[in-house]
């Protein structure tokens, strides 16, 4: 019953019946309009024959007509049956090759594609089917990455906290003021680990609730270098604003593009050479509103830069935490300004440096 129901029965037993109709048809025809011509010519060409009456000869030579008309057509319905079968083939076996894949995706063998050559709509289907496989197993990879990242980024500072926790109970280190403010130290940026996850996974599945308002840019901007001003000193750094005035007030959630801000001044001052300046230069082009933050850092190799902005990267590995932070800091950016429908790129400065560019798009 099943195989009843299958596309590549249906479509032979439809073509075949079309096959089929149509020879018996033409064969029918045929036959009919041949006795009826032969019997019109033996009326109009009495001077040349004797006896014009349908005799035996007659009969016998229609006969013969009539019996290879049936031939052919037999030959042709054979034909016919043989050319649908392998037509109902050719469509289904990409299909079936297709649903065989789809189940092994099923199973949870990722990254299955199939070879199909053909151009038409099935071969389309199946391009866009191995795309999807692909782009599957890919999210997946990156699913499993980002897991274990979170994993390695929460047990270290755990880790510190339980070693220090029981050395104290145990009685091998002093409960002093400076190990408690080292632990707590610990706990907070557990916390701002936990909550920028939060808002990391919020704003991937554009579930981020935003809190939108007329919004001076500029403001804001200063407002995060002000709160990495007492950072300034310790490499002797400067700020050098290029603000435009009079920038028209954008519709965002302050409270995020502020964080935004301060994710990539962060950055800025800590990559940035000691003794070097940090610009900050907004404009308006187009009816859009622009900010550029750029140091005088090492920069970032042009291999890493399209992935400077994935979750946890970093361009160098071996960095400890104390020396940088989550390696989300970037991502979140990115994913803070895509919810509000904006963009952000970075690039290298030609005299050394980094650029991070953002734009807010049309007002
Ligand atoms: N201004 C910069 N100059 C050089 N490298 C940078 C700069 N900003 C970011 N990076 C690189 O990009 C990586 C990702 O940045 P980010 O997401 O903020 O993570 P992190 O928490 O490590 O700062 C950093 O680890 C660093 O390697
Ligand atoms: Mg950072």
């Amino acid at each position: 019953m099943r195989r009843l129901r299958s596309i590549r029965y249906r479509i032979m037993c439809m073509t075949f019946f079309l096959v089929l109709l149509t020879v018996c048809s033409l064969v029918l025809l045929a036959n009919q309009q041949m006795e009826q011509l032969f019997q019109e010519y033996l009326q109009v060409q009495p001077s040349v024959m004797a006896d014009m009456t349908m005799g035996a000869p007659e009969h016998l030579f229609l006969m013969s007509v009539h019996r290879s008309l049936l031939w052919v057509g037999l030959f042709f319905v054979l034909v016919g049956l043989l050319m649908s079968y392998f037509l109902a083939r050719n469509i289904t076996i990409p299909l079936r090759q297709l649903s065989q894949a789809a189940d092994h995706i099923r199973q949870g063998r990722l990254g299955q594609t199939v070879t199909v050559h053909a151009q038409d709509e099935v071969g389309q289907l199946a391009a866009v089917f191995n795309q999807m496989s692909v782009e599957l197993a890919r999210n997946e990879k990156l699913r499993r990455e980002f897991l274990a990242n979170i994993a390695h980024e929460l047990r270290t500072p755990l880790a510190i906290l339980q070693g220090n926790l029981e050395n104290m109970i145990d009685g091998a280190a002093q409960p002093d003021m400076a190990r408690l403010f080292s632990l707590q130290e610990e706990v907070m940026r557990l916390n701002r680990l936990v909550s920028d996850l939060r808002d990391l996974s919020l704003a991937e599945v554009h579930q981020l609730e935003l809190h939108r308002q007329p919004t001076d840019i500029n403001q804001l901007l200063t407002g995060a270098a002000g709160m990495l001003e007492p950072l300034l000193d310790e490499k002797n750094l400067h700020f050098e604003y290029d603000l435009q005035a009079d920038l028209p007030l954008a519709t965002v959630d302050p409270d995020r593009i502020r964080q935004v801000f301060y994710n990539i001044l962060v950055n800025a001052v800590r990559y940035t050479f000691p003794d070097t300046t940090i610009r900050l230069h907004s404009w308006l082009e187009d009816g859009e509103v622009w900010i550029e933050i750029q140091d005088e850092g090492p920069g970032v190799a042009e291999d890493d830069l399209p992935r400077l902005f994935d979750h946890f990267y970093r361009t160098d590995k071996s960095r400890s935490r104390q020396s940088g932070g989550s390696g989300i800091g970037l991502s979140l950016a990115r994913q803070f300004m895509e919810v509000h429908g904006g963009t952000i790129a970075a690039s290298n400065r030609s005299s050394g440096g980094l650029i991070v560019r953002m734009g807010f798009g049309p007002l």
